[in-house]
């Protein structure tokens, strides 16, 4: 018998039949796609659902201010108390020097079961401060701050890497967003977490006149014979609802 490999249900009706049940336990997912494609809403519902279902869920919300993320998932008549503390939902939305390591602080608080940060590319993207450097020890100073003075985008890949680790030292089933940039080549602008992920979830959307085209791939899935085709996929005013 073929090992059975516990899942994370999404909590999107019918979507897990895509993927086999559900996101593989522990598993990294990416969920890239343009501005306005529904990466934080589709994120916020999997962490709502599973919330209410008693799972521990973590939502670093790096990207849009205190209480906005709020309003979006109650428009929706998702009942933030209903999940009470199973969902804690943290919001930072300045570019925070210290960023990497409070999302490490954040990471390692607690045993969660799922954690999402939304998104990446404000920690890829992070200022660092000299007090920081202070801190260091030689080697990180070594490994952080010298490629800076070549490279701004290797700093980048390097703090990335860690949050990556970080996530998978915690065994929690994660999900990160990414932002592409309208017509741009590969998958992500810091070129390294479509390496570090286990799936890479890509959201589209198309708006034609009145009509709006919405859609969801995946493009990989360890350890899942998943579906290849568009997922076609409507948000309303319950949240995202496939067609
Ligand atoms: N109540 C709603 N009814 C229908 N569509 C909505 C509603 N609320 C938000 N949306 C759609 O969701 C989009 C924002 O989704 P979001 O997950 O924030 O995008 P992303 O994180 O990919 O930038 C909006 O641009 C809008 O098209
Ligand atoms: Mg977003």
């Amino acid at each position: 018998m073929v090992n059975a490999i516990e899942r994370i249900q999404s909590g999107i009706k019918g979507f897990d039949s895509f993927i086999e049940g559900g996101f593989p336990e522990g598993s990294i997912t990416l969920v890239v796609g343009t501005p306005g494609t529904g990466k934080s809403i589709f994120v916020a519902e999997v962490l709502y659902s599973n919330a209410l279902q008693g799972k521990r869920c973590l939502y670093l919300n790096l990207e849009q201010s205190e209480g906005k993320l709020e309003k979006q998932i109650s428009q929706f008549g998702w009942d933030l108390a209903k999940a009470g503390k199973n969902l804690r939902i943290v919001s930072v939305d300045f570019p925070n020097p210290g960023m990497v390591e409070f999302v490490l602080d954040e990471v390692q608080r607690l045993n969660y079961d799922l954690i999402a940060i939304d998104s990446l590319d404000s920690i890829s993207s992070s200022p660092l401060e000299t007090d920081e450097i202070g801190k260091m020890g030689m080697d990180r100073i070594a490994e952080t701050v010298i490629p800076t003075l070549f490279d701004a985008q290797t700093v980048g890949r390097l703090k990335l890497k860690k949050i990556f680790a970080a996530i998978s030292k915690s065994k929690a089933t994660a999900f990160l967003t990414t932002e592409k940039i309208e017509g741009a080549q590969g998958i992500t602008r810091d070129t390294i977490s479509e390496f570090l992920c286990d799936n890479i979830l890509v959201m589209y959307y198309l708006g034609i006149g009145s009509s709006q085209y919405r859609s969801a791939q995946v493009l990989k899935m360890r350890l899942s014979n998943h579906e290849k085709d568009f997922i076609p996929f409507e948000i309303t005013k319950k949240g995202i609802e496939l067609r």
